[in-house]
């Protein structure tokens, strides 16, 4: 049975239950946690069995490496082999936060974490209960977001409960995930860095501190990747239940073939829905209408997108029409995981 708690804040209470909480994972158990990007399925990132039970619950392949999460700048050390000049001046700048840095990994991290890689993937989370509770159990957390496998990260405590209640050995449920995306992914084991995953943490913001930066093909490419530098990116990733297909286009274009396609559906026993912005959404008289957000604030659209997706599902939305979103430093990560929620599938 899952041992569920509640923490807003870090009171008295809270400090019991992330006690309770933190050996379980000190056991070799499963535990959820709140962080500024998405909530994380953690378990003893030094513990092989404990990191079994992660890959279990979330039914993800076992060849897709985890992160490794740490509360404190100094247990780095001990979990790569070498800190990189560039990768220490990340971590001044960007951490705490949503910045996952890949390095040679130590002997101390297991195979099962890496999935047979010899780099790792380190993150120092920015939310107060994720550095408490790691710091409470006493050893970096190996973390995957806290979803069954290929469905929408999780953002809100309720994602959480209908994804993995009764998989894993304990959930702390807090506020809504601040950010909403997951974090970025940079690999500094090679020069120029790469950007393996866009996230809050932008192109522009890296490359002001770093100088070249490169990109990923599998993110610059809007076909399904078949050469993969992070093995998390083949699989389908955030995927509702309804059929989600991206309308290109300017924004007139977008809307008259909306339009056009929801009234194919007029009459027909299908549930059709569309993903619209606050500005457009008027714009559409048949169908499920849900925005995403203001254009004018990438950041309010990012942090909804998951949990919209499950909204669509929620209601039972079996074909979904996403506005595509125009490109920019701020939308990159964004246009990210709608694609892939798309299974990069457009109109
Ligand atoms: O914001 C986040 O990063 C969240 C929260 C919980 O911290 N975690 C998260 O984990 O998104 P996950 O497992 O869903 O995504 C990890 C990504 C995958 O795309 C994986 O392939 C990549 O990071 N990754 C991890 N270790 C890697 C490594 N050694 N080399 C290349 N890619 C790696
Ligand atoms: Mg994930």
């Amino acid at each position: 049975k899952t041992k569920i708690v509640c923490i807003e804040t870090l009171d008295r209470t809270a400090e019991k239950n992330l006690n309770d909480l933190a050996s379980l994972i000190k056991n070799g158990g499963t535990v959820v946690f709140p962080t500024e990007t998405v909530y994380g399925l953690g378990a003893d990132a030094l513990n092989p069995q404990a990191i079994k039970k992660i890959f279990a619950a979330k039914g993800r392949p076992d060849d897709n490496p985890l992160i490794v999460h740490i509360a404190d700048l100094n247990d780095v050390q001990r979990l790569v082999a070498e800190i990189p000049e560039k990768a220490k001046t990340l971590m001044k700048v960007f951490w705490p936060g949503p910045l996952t840095i890949i390095m040679e990994k130590a002997a101390v991290i297991p195979t099962e974490v890496t999935a047979g890689l010899n780099t790792v993937g380190v993150r120092f989370p920015d939310h107060p209960i994720a550095q408490a509770f790691i710091k409470t159990a006493g050893c970096p957390i190996a973390a995957p977001s806290a979803n069954r496998s290929g469905r929408p990260s999780p953002t809100q405590g309720k994602h959480v409960l209908e994804d993995l209640d009764g998989r894993v050995d304990g959930i702390i449920l807090s506020s809504d995930a601040e950010l909403g995306l997951e974090s970025t992914v940079i690999d500094m084991t090679i020069d120029p860095p790469v950007v393996l995953r866009p996230g809050d943490i932008t192109l522009a913001e890296l490359r002001e501190v770093l100088g070249e930066v490169k990109v990923s093909t599998n993110v610059t490419e809007n076909v399904i990747p078949e050469k993969v530098s992070s093995p998390g990116m083949k699989y389908t990733h955030y995927s509702p239940n309804g059929d989600l297909v991206v309308v290109k286009g300017t924004a007139t274009e977008i809307r008259e073939k909306i339009i056009k396609l929801l009234s194919n559906y007029k009459g027909k026993p299908m549930t059709i829905g569309v993903l619209a912005s606050n500005e457009t959404m008027a714009d559409y008289q048949e169908g499920l209408i849900i925005s995403l957000g203001s254009q004018s604030d990438p950041g309010e659209m990012a942090k909804n997108l998951f949990a919209r997706l499950r909204t669509f599902d929620e209601l039972g939305v079996e074909k979904i029409y996403a506005e595509d979103i125009p490109l920019n430093n701020e939308t990159l990560a964004l246009i990210n995981r709608l694609y892939k929620a798309a299974g990069y599938t457009f109109i």
